[in-house]
């Protein structure tokens, strides 16, 4: 059996990720893997010169394998960047019909939006997606979880043999795109001195995410200021090295880190403009987001408003809807709302920016922030555990930000409901408490809600 691995590592075969085919390999020896280390290699593949290689190791292969760390709840900037050029060269008719696996190696961090996305890649290829493993980077040093992925690893190579039957389980994207053309603004909002940020991905100016974005724009009363992000200065996407890991600082020195401090990091208002490319936003948008990493883990966007401006199917995209509200979550902000292009009528699009503008200056003067839901309380503690032990090294910045902002909010810690339960847990070992207790516990558990309903 011929089994392709395309390895979505910028580190090539130095990578957590290659380590488990490799495993895989040594001990499935009577099958063949060949890798291409495509997300490595991305500068080769997009000049278009990794295609005849690629095609003709796709022709022998019966089974592709998606193998890729997980970066920012998807994959790697040059990883999507790869993706993007099997869409757009019509590359991704060479996978058709072919059975396909993903692999992952990561912390469990929006690990399934990445596979949700890779599934559903797949299958927008005509690809027999069959199955996803995720691993957790440390997994293959344990013996249990190391058996697991081995029979993952034949499962596939099974599937392929028998000729597994294969339903889809990602509905098709219907999709027509109208041309918005916007209309002039009847009341400008006041900026009310708060910095707005709009950052825009787009090189099209006739693009309807770029008339988004100037209309949005010319909603304000004052200018606010425009970035392209072609012209935000980054000369690679994330290699995933680390080095940023002591103090926050990359190895690139092509003026990212500076935008990002100076420019990203004192705005009170953010608000990412941009199109749906495949199933999510372009690699462009993605590499900007994983440079990002040199702040390691810590909420790059506390306390600021975000929103997005959108182009493209959003409303069938509920993955994408997700991985917008967890990031934004996780990175500290505050979503304070998402506008697209799908309400076709140009003054239904106008009017929700001008509403948009309003309220993101609303939000941003009254500090108003909604509640995180699981999806960033979850993220949050996987962070804050990540950080506190087996990140701590070489994750030295992040545990000092952590320890300095009391992010390590443990419940250990919380002696009022611990005394609290300890205390009542004896008590209710008298039969007769315990009786009385359960039956006030409805009545009990309301008295200090109804203490605020009445004094505040
Ligand atoms: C820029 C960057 C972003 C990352 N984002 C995530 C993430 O969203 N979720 C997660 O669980 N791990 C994340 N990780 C951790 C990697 O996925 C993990 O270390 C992986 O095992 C690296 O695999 P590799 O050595 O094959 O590249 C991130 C790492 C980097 C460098």
């Amino acid at each position: 059996m011929d089994i392709l691995i395309l390895n979505g590592s910028p580190k090539g075969a130095e990578s957590v990720t290659m380590q488990y085919v490799n495993l895989w390999q040594k001990k499935a020896p009577t099958h063949s893997f060949t890798i291409l280390n495509v997300a490595q290699q991305i500068g080769r593949y997009e000049k278009g010169e990794g295609f005849d290689e690629l095609v003709s190791r796709l022709d022998k292969a019966e089974g592709v394998v998606w193998a890729f760390p997980l970066y920012y709840c998807l994959v790697c900037s040059q990883y999507k960047r790869f993706i993007e050029c099997l869409f757009e060269r019509g590359w991704g008719e060479h996978f058709r019909g072919k059975y396909a696996a993903a692999l992952s190696t990561s912390i469990h961090f929006y690990d399934h939006t990445a596979h949700n996305y890779i599934r559903a890649i797949s299958e927008d290829m005509g690809m027999k997606f069959y199955s996803s493993f995720s691993a957790d980077m440390d997994d293959m040093l344990k013996e249990r979880e190391r058996g697991m992925f081995l029979k993952w690893g034949e499962d596939f190579i099974a599937a392929i043999e028998r000729g597994a039957p294969i339903e889809r389980w990602t509905a098709p994207i219907t999709y027509e795109q109208m041309s918005y053309e916007p209309g002039d603004v009847i009341s400008k909002v006041d900026p009310k001195g708060k910095k707005i940020l709009v950052l825009v991905d787009s090189t099209d100016e006739s693009s309807n995410e770029a008339k988004m974005a100037e209309r949005f724009a010319r909603s304000f009363s004052s200018s606010v200021n425009i970035v392209r992000l072609q012209d935000v200065p980054m000369k690679g996407g994330c290699l995933g090295c680390m080095e940023c890991a002591f103090d926050n600082e990359c190895i690139y020195n092509d003026g990212y880190r500076d935008f990002f401090e100076n420019v990203v990091r004192v705005s009170d208002v953010v608000v990412f403009v941009g199109a749906i490319k495949d199933r999510y936003l372009s690699s462009r948008f993605k590499r900007f987001l994983d440079r990002s990493f040199y702040n390691g883990h810590t909420p790059a966007y506390r306390g600021k408003q975000v929103a997005y401006i959108l182009s493209g199917p959003f409303r069938q995209n509920a993955n994408l809807q997700e991985i917008l509200q967890g990031q934004t979550e996780i990175s500290g902000g505050h979503l304070a709302g998402v506008v697209t292009d799908e309400a076709k009528e140009g003054k239904m699009i106008d009017a929700l920016l001008d509403d948009l503008a309003q309220r993101l200056v609303d939000y941003a003067s009254s500090n108003y922030v909604r509640p995180m839901t699981f999806l960033g309380v979850g993220g949050h503690k996987i962070f804050r555990d990540e950080i506190f032990s087996r990140l701590r090294f070489p994750f030295q910045a992040d545990y000092r930000f952590y320890e300095e902002n009391g992010l390590f909010d443990f419940p250990q810690k919380d002696t009022r409901y611990l005394e609290f339960g300890e205390k009542m847990t004896a008590l209710i070992q008298d039969p007769e408490i315990r009786k009385q207790v359960r039956k006030m516990l409805k009545t009990e558990m309301l008295r200090s809600y109804k203490k605020v309903v009445e004094t505040k």
